[in-house]
Formats: C-alpha cells, sequence, structure tokens
C-alpha cells in the first residue's frame, strides 16, 4: 500500500550509512507499521492469494501457506528487518558490511535486485488491469453476475496486445512520477487514510457474498482442508506466496529495515504486519469464494478470478457500481503503494552502488521495465503461443519469482543469520541492545533460522520442482 524513501521520512533524523550516504528514518512507531504493512499488503491480497487458493483446491492451500508463514515467512521477516537495521544501507552494502572478510554473502542482494525486475514485470501489468477496471468499472460495462459476461470484459482487456501495453506504460508512467517528483510522502500519506475505507468495502463485499445462496460451498472451500489436494507443488506454491506476501527473500524488508528506528521492536512489528496482512487476505477470500459457487464462476480461473468475481458481488449491491469504482480506486492506489516499494530495492541500489542520482536511478529502472514488462503484458495476446515448460511469460516471471528467486533468498538470508552473522549481533539487534526482554523469543527465532527455516525451504523446493 504505502512506501517508504528519502522523501517520505522527516528530514533530520536520520544518520550517515555505512556507505557514507545520508539516510533518513522512518520518524515514528505507528509509520514504521504503517509503511512496512504497507510493503506487504497490496495485489497479492486481493488478486494473488485468492487465485492461488482457488487453483490449489482451497482450505488445504491456507493452511500450508499460513504454516509456512510462521515457520519460514516470520523468521526470515525478522531476519531481514534486523539485518537492515544494524547496516543502515541498501541489501548489497548491508551484507557486504556485516559479513566476515571476503564471504561473498552480498550476492543475496544483488540476487534480490534480479527477483525486483522479474515480479515489478508481471506486477505492474496486473497494476495496469486494476487501472483498466477503474475506467470499465465507470462505464458500468461489466457489472453482472453473469460468468459469460465478466469473462468477456476481462477477456477482451487482456487479449488486445494495444491496451494492455498501454495500460501497463501509463502504470509505469504513473509511479515514475510519483518517484520523480518526490511526492512519495504525498502518496503515503493519502494511502494510510484511504485504506481503512478499502477495509471497510472488503467487509462489506464479505457480508454481501456471506449471503448468497451458495456462500457456504464456499466457506467450505476455503475452511475444511481436503488432505488429498496437498501435492508437493500445492507446498511449494503456498510458500512462495509467503514469501511474495511479506515481501521477503528479495530485499525490500532489509531495505525497509534501514528506515527502521533504534527503538523500534522488531518482534512485535513484524508479527503485527503479518497477522493483519493475513486478515486482509481472509477477507479478500471470504468476499470472493461464496460468489464464485454462486454464481458458478470456476475456483481454478487462475489470474483472472477476481476481475472476473469482483463485478458479480458489486451486481448484488445497490449502488454497486458506483461502489465497484471506488473499490477499484482503493485497489489501484494500494497497488501504486506496492509498486513504489517495490522500486525501491533497484532504486536505492543502483543510488548507493552505482552512483546514480535518485532520478537515474529511477528512470533507468522505469526504461528497463518498459522491456522486460511487456513480454507480461503481450502474454494473453501476440507472445500467447510463446510458451516456456507450457507456461506464459506472465506465468514464466510470476513462478519463477515467488517460487524460486524469493525462498532461495531466503534460505541464504536465514543461513547468513544462522551461521555467518550469529547469535549474540541477531540478539542484539532484536532485543534493541538488550533493552527489551525477549531472550527466549530470540534463541526459538534463531534456532528456526539455524536449522529448520533453511531445510524447509530446501526440501519444499526440491519436492515442489521434481528435482528429487
Ligand atoms: N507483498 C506485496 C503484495 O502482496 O502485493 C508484493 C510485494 C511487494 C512483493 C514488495 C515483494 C516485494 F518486495
Amino acid at each position: 500500500m504505502t512506501s517508504t524513501s528519502h522523501e517520505s521520512a522527516v528530514p533530520g533524523c536520520g544518520k550517515p550509512s555505512k556507505s557514507g550516504l545520508a539516510r533518513v528514518g522512518f520518524s515514528t512507531g505507528f509509520g514504521v507499521l504503517a509503511a512496512t504493512l504497507g510493503s506487504a499488503v497490496g495485489l497479492g491480497n486481493i488478486w494473488k492469494f485468492p487465485y492461488l487458493t482457488g487453483a490449489n483446491g482451497g482450505a488445504g492451500f491456507l493452511l500450508v501457506y499460513v504454516l509456512a508463514t510462521l515457520l519460514v515467512g516470520l523468521p526470515v521477516m525478522m531476519a531481514e528487518i534486523s539485518l537492515g537495521r544494524v547496516g543502515k544501507a541498501n541489501p548489497i552494502s548491508t551484507l557486504q558490511a556485516l559479513a566476515p572478510k571476503g564471504q561473498p554473502w552480498w550476492l543475496i542482494g544483488a540476487a534480490g535486485m534480479l527477483g525486483a525486475f522479474l515480479i515489478l514485470s508481471f506486477y505492474s501489468e496486473v497494476v495496469a488491469w486494476v487501472f483498466a477496471y477503474v475506467v470499465k468499472a465507470m462505464r458500468g460495462s461489466i457489472l453482472s453476475s453473469d460468468p459469460k459476461v465478466t469473462e468477456a470484459a476481462f477477456g477482451a482487456l487482456i487479449s488486445d496486445p494495444m491496451q494492455s501495453l498501454l495500460w501497463q506504460w501509463g502504470v509505469l508512467v504513473f509511479i515514475g512520477g510519483i518517484l520523480l517528483m518526490g511526492v512519495t510522502k504525498g502518496i503515503e500519506a493519502i494511502t494510510k487514510r484511504l485504506m481503512p475505507i478499502l477495509l471497510l468495502l472488503l467487509v462489506l463485499l464479505c457480508a454481501v457474498s456471506l449471503s448468497l445462496d451458495k456462500a457456504l460451498d464456499g466457506l467450505v472451500f476455503l475452511f475444511q482442508p481436503d488432505f488429498s489436494k496437498i501435492t508437493a507443488s500445492v507446498v511449494l506454491t503456498a510458500m512462495g506466496l509467503a514469501f511474495f506476501k511479506l515481501s521477503i527473500g528479495m530485499g525490500t524488508m532489509m531495505t525497509y529495515g534501514s528506515y527502521f528506528r533504534d527503538d523500534q521492536n522488531i518482534p512485535l512489528t513484524t508479527v503485527r504486519v503479518m497477522a493483519a496482512d493475513l486478515c486482509i487476505s481472509m477477507l479478500a477470500g471470504i468476499a470472493i469464494f461464496p460468489a464464485v459457487f454462486t454464481f458458478g464462476f470456476e475456483p481454478t480461473a487462475g489470474p483472472a478470478l477476481v476481475f472476473i468475481t469482483i463485478p458479480a458481488v458489486f451486481s448484488q449491491i445497490p449502488m454497486g457500481q458506483g461502489l465497484m469504482v471506488v473499490f477499484f480506486v482503493l485497489a489501484s492506489i494500494a497497488a501504486t503503494g506496492a509498486m513504489l516499494s517495490l522500486m525501491e530495492v533497484p532504486v536505492v541500489i543502483l543510488h548507493e552502488r552505482v552512483g546514480l542520482s535518485r532520478p537515474k536511478a529511477t528512470l533507468l529502472t522505469i526504461a528497463l521495465l518498459v522491456v522486460l514488462g511487456s513480454a507480461s503484458a503481450l502474454s494473453n495476446s501476440t507472445l500467447a503461443e510463446f510458451k516456456l515448460f507450457g507456461l506464459t511469460p506472465f506465468d514464466v516471471a510470476d513462478f519463477v519469482s515467488s517460487n524460486i528467486i524469493l525462498p532461495i533468498g531466503g534460505i541464504f538470508i536465514a543461513l547468513f543469520v544462522g551461521w555467518a552473522w550469529g547469535l549474540d549481533k541477531f540478539s542484539q539487534a532484536m532485543s534493541n541492545q538488550g533493552q527489551l526482554h525477549n531472550q527466549q523469543l530470540i534463541r526459538a527465532v534463531f534456532f528456526l533460522l539455524r536449522y529448520v527455516s533453511p531445510a524447509l525451504i530446501l526440501i519444499v523446493m526440491l519436492k515442489g520442482l521434481k528435482l528429487f
């Protein structure tokens, strides 16, 4: 939802970073929580969580996703933020500064930058669909509970190469403009105020969805696990979602950690972010699946699921069209914030490591994304036949980033803290130099990072990718 950057913070409360550049941090405890939550909450909740839950059998997937979040996601998030706060720099410089001499742990930061580009290449297209839906919702052409109508409307958008490209370029220019004009602070302020309205709308959608005929079928699908559906590839997808949702495994949270105040309680903040993020995904699930079953949509519809189902729910509400416009406007704002947070990784690395000014780093990032992103934008039209392992370029970017790059990043971040950085330093960071009395928790998290998380991620990846 929201993002952070140098512009977003209160000037004057910064301190010199290890790279020698002046950095400024979040000014208040609430600001820290809101911005971290802002990176986690985005289209991952509204779009990715429902479509993956639908495509992977429902409740069983949800169960594994929650377990992966607790056993792997939360410890890695704590590790990243702790490293970032101590390093006070971009992920490459942080890892270089904190690693024992001569060990190339900084490669995690470099891989993270590639991960950010890959995610942005398809995320920008989904944001493009959300933007386009604001206009479609205004025209009213998609407000229907007939799957044929809503599917045709979505199909018309994604199968048109010009529309797909132009909306994506529009998104990239818009985001680039926000960064170049240095108005991220304003966007953050707007986001913080408007997100409660999105939350209220989601609650309203849940209430409407729960009143539908076959609401119970939707709830059973979402909450009653069918264990036979939990295959190795389902487990890998659920774990990948946990990484994607919490924005971990590629340096975003490390970058955010570098803006954290020294007295911020890292364990408490991460647990709150994780819990709130999970609640918002649940609300999206409860809003969508009862409607899926009532109106005869396919839960396995894939990335289209939300775009074809949400109009059906709004079609059941008085003033549904107006409210749907509001919904997609708010979703656009949430998506914009998540994109700004993703862009922070390459922009800060190009700025602090390569020495480009922030505007130049921003322009270069946007230019690269126009090229890279077009493969995702054209995946359902010009490049529809161009498949790798049976997947379109969009699906490849989505799959490879969440299920390969982020988990590998997670393994190395866990190994770095568990074996190279060590318990003492981790404990100092997590307890605010001993001011918080949370030693038992720290030991438990450290144990997970040293042994459990890396082993679990590796096994899940090898099994899920059928390499073992
Ligand atoms: N967590 C965001 C979402 O769920 O929409 C997406 C995201 C943002 C992923 C930042 C990774 C990241 F670094």
